[in-house]
């Protein structure tokens, strides 16, 4: 098994207004597909070139040896979550399953929202903001550059990239303005709920994705333009 070419879930322009075409072909080709392009060249006519992506970032994060293929390898997984977790016409009130584990857990949708914008806003420097399962409920996390929590024994059920790559050709350095956008305008709940339905079935509870969810189109290479 290899690690397949990241691929969107949508096209380029597709999460317009609230994200620009520019910034989605930015953001994914001189990006993520850069990381994995270097992720390829470091495993490449080695052993570690046969492993699955989950796998390579499994066995290269305790390898002082390995950090850089580490890092390109957790930033090609980490944004293929983070397009998944946005769609065209997302964001909203969330619904279904994770509306419920929310509002168990964070009181209300509001008070939710409010703590991931302050989690957000508290973070310096690059990283991620995630939502995810851990012990049975959902929890906010935060993660320095490219650390990932695939390793960490939780399960994503959502991802928002605060490298400022990620928002400055749309809000330059406001990332609350981008922040905002991301819960109101593009966040894709049914990403979510398909996390937390397929959680329900697997008996350990510490899956983490590894198909397109459901109410997203099926993933196809994009070509490098
Ligand atoms: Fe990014």
């Amino acid at each position: 098994m290899t690690v397949e070419t990241p691929a969107l879930p949508y096209d380029f322009p597709d999460l317009e207004p609230a994200m620009s075409r520019d910034s989605v072909v930015f953001h994914f080709l001189r990006h993520q597909r850069v990381c994995f392009d270097r992720m390829r060249a470091l495993s490449r006519d080695t052993a570690l070139g046969a492993l699955g992506l989950e796998e390579l970032i499994r066995v290269t994060e305790a390898s002082p040896a390995h950090r850089a293929l580490y890092r390109y390898a957790a930033e090609v997984w980490n944004h293929n979550a983070f397009w998944r977790s946005m769609r065209p016409r997302g964001g909203g009130a969330a619904h279904g399953l994770i509306a419920t584990a929310l509002a168990e857990r964070f009181g209300s949708f509001e008070r939710f929202t409010h703590q991931l914008k302050a989690a957000a806003s508290a973070h310096f420097g690059s990283g991620w903001l995630w939502l995810v399962w851990r012990g049975g409920k959902v929890e906010i996390l935060v993660t320095h550059n490219a650390v990932t929590p695939l390793t960490r024994g939780d399960t994503v059920l959502l991802a928002l990239d605060l490298w400022e790559h990620a928002y400055y050709l749309d809000h330059q350095n406001r990332r609350a303005a981008y922040v905002t956008s991301f819960l109101e305008e593009l966040v894709n709940w049914e990403f979510a709920n398909s996390v937390l339905a397929e959680l329900t079935r697997v008996p350990d509870g510490a899956a983490q994705w590894t198909h397109p969810p459901t109410g997203v189109r099926a993933e196809r290479p994009v070509a490098v333009r």
